[in-house]
């Protein structure tokens, strides 16, 4: 709960199955992260991406601590989303997208990542 900035609970949204790759869209500490992985584990992944480098630093600190293996944070904003077109099966965010300049970008790079069929659960 310490690693929580957020105002919502995402995770609980979105109903993820073993074997999916999930997004946090500006992950923070990396709480929903590391829930998210644990629930597509072994062989789905969790990816966290934040812009600031203190918050990837804390992300990881906390990974190293909950011995979650299958998630990896990235550097980047979640304006240009540093990942291919149609890879991820599920997107979370809590309370990152409502601070974003430019929420239209956000949601075409969201389409853009995400598989057909692929699912957003967003706490604004
Ligand atoms: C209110 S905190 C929420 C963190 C996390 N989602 C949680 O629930 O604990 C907002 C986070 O989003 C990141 N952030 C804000 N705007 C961003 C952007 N445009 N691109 C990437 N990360 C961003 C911040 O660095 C911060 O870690």
């Amino acid at each position: 709960m310490a690693a929580s900035l957020g105002c919502g609970n995402p995770t609980a949204l979105a109903q993820l199955r073993p074997g999916e790759i999930v997004l946090d869209l500006g992950s923070g500490g990396g709480i929903d992260v590391l829930l998210s992985a644990r629930r597509v584990a072994p062989t789905g992944r969790a990816y966290g991406l934040d812009m600031t480098d203190e918050m990837l630093k804390l992300a990881r600190e906390n990974q190293k601590k909950s011995g979650v293996a299958n998630a990896e944070f990235l550097k980047g904003t979640i304006e240009n989303i540093p990942l291919p077109d149609k890879t991820v099966d599920v997107i979370i965010s809590n309370c990152v997208i409502n601070l974003s300049g430019d929420k239209n970008r956000v949601m075409r790079e969201a389409f853009r990542v995400l598989k057909p069929g692929g699912r957003l659960a967003v706490a604004a």
